[in-house]
């Protein structure tokens, strides 16, 4: 039985006093036994003061993005270890827009993931297809080549706490959510090269959520599929009510 997980992507919003205002409200809504990872990301300066606020409660938080090394001459970038060292979890690795925008390469996430191991952070591996690879038929094999790459080398006995998010880069920040069969047939497909390339288990156990528009509409018939077992939401998590009626689908779907 995977347990579900709801993730909130703040991406480049929410400042430091807007950011506690937002996990305050989550806090104080989230139940110490909910049976569900919530986890919320912030951009990198509210994560400080968004994990104070979080502390001791049930809602987690992670970092969008991190170096692929711990400390150095790195302009810019945001450390694992040091992440982990403030009481962040999570890291994401591979999200789109820093594939599109950074020029993020599959090597790249492969040396993000070992630094986020490496630190203690659990990392969420983003993958997903554009508009283009779907209409030529070629969103599996994009993913699939994020994927095996993102992990090539990497031991088995690492992946235990490895999640995925199934993010179709044209259902991103679009409202074009990709319907439950869509969004089932690759996480199923994700899920089956796993049990393919790695031991049973890690197919098993392994968390795949869907993000792309998920919306307190859209979320129940998502999270009701047998392997979406969680949502990475980006707009919607901005609200703490629609976050929290996302966690709730999420919860009735599991
Ligand atoms: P969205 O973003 O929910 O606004 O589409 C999801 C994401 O990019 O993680």
């Amino acid at each position: 039985m995977r347990r579900p997980f709801v993730a909130g992507n703040w991406k480049l919003n929410r400042g430091p006093a807007d950011a506690v205002a937002l996990a305050e409200a989550l806090r104080s809504a989230v139940s110490p036994s909910i049976p569900a990872t919530v986890a919320v990301f912030p951009t990198t300066l509210s994560v400080h003061a968004v994990g104070k606020c979080l502390s001791g409660s049930a809602v987690a938080v992670g970092v969008q993005d991190v170096a692929p090394v711990a400390l150095g001459a790195w302009t810019g970038d945001t450390s694992a270890a040091m992440a982990r060292a403030i009481g962040c979890d999570f890291a994401l690795v591979g999200h789109s827009e820093r594939r599109a925008r950074h020029q993020e390469s599959i090597e790249s996430t492969r040396a993000k993931i070992v630094a986020v191991l490496d630190a203690g952070l659990l990392p969420v591996l983003c993958v997903g297809e554009t508009l283009d690879e779907r209409q030529t038929g070629r969103a599996e094999a994009t993913v699939l080549a994020q994927l095996a790459g993102a992990l090539d080398g990497l031991p088995d006995d690492r992946l235990s706490g490895l999640s995925l998010a199934y993010e179709p880069v044209w259902a991103i920040g679009t409202g074009q959510v990709a319907t439950p069969d869509v969004a089932q047939a690759m996480h199923a497909t994700l899920r089956g090269w796993l049990g393919a390339n790695r031991p049973v288990w890690v197919a098993e156990d392994l968390r795949i959520l869907y993000g792309g528009s998920v919306a307190p509409g859209n979320a129940a018939e998502l999270l009701a599929m047998p392997d979406i077992d969680g949502a990475l939401v980006g707009g919607a998590s901005l609200d703490a009510a629609s976050f929290l009626a996302i966690v709730d689908a999420a919860l009735r779907g599991a």
